[in-house]
């Protein structure tokens, strides 16, 4: 069926999801390249703090938690089975989340560009190929079963639309500085 494929991805990829909202609102503070530039240019920039970092992994891995807590309820009502995140995975998706858009910011200033630029498909999917490889090595079966070729492809199309609402919605509000 497609609504379980479609819900059951966008389940499973939430602890994902959320990192980079949370490190929006959390971040700040002392840059993870300390400053440090290569080449004239920075390493990552000011754009990735720890504390933003930090603030991430933790909302990412509690929102594991407690989407656990309301799985079974929730499966009943739906009349499908969601994904139930084992704790390493769970944690696996949110910190492989924030590694893959500390990545990402790596080569963005690698190629020259400033902090906060629109690197298109690479801004709207570096969190999703950082959080799925880390996952796939983390909990292998888990991945397996969860996260099907049909699922992939769900998350590969359904994550560029909801980075770009969530963004346009998190500047609108004043909360970031650009609307990517
Ligand atoms: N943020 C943070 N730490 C992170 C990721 C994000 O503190 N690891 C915060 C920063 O305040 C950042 C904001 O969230 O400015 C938006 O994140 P993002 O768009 O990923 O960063 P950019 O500022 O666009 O920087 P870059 O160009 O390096 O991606
Ligand atoms: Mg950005």
């Amino acid at each position: 069926m497609v609504l379980d494929l479609v819900v059951g991805a966008f389940w499973a990829m939430l602890p994902a999801y959320v990192p980079n909202n949370a490190a929006v609102l959390g971040g700040g503070g002392r840059p993870i390249d300390g400053g440090r530039t290569w080449r004239g240019r920075r390493l990552l920039g000011d754009g990735k703090t720890w504390r933003g970092t930090i603030v991430g992994v933790v909302a990412g891995s509690v929102l594991a938690v407690v989407l656990n807590l309301v799985n079974g309820p929730l499966s009943t009502l739906l009349g499908f089975s969601l994904p139930v995140f084992p704790l390493r995975a769970g944690v696996a998706l949110a910190v492989g989340a924030m590694v893959g858009d500390v990545v990402a910011s790596l080569l963005k200033r690698r190629l020259g560009r400033e902090r906060g630029s629109a690197v298109p498909v690479l801004d709207q999917l570096d969190f999703v190929v950082g959080a799925l490889v880390l996952t796939a090595f983390v909990a292998p079966s888990w991945f397996a079963q969860t996260f099907t070729p049909a699922a992939v492809g769900v998350v590969l199309v359904m994550t560029p639309l909801l980075h770009v609402g969530t963004n346009a919605l998190a500047f609108l509000f004043g909360l970031k500085n650009e609307p990517w």
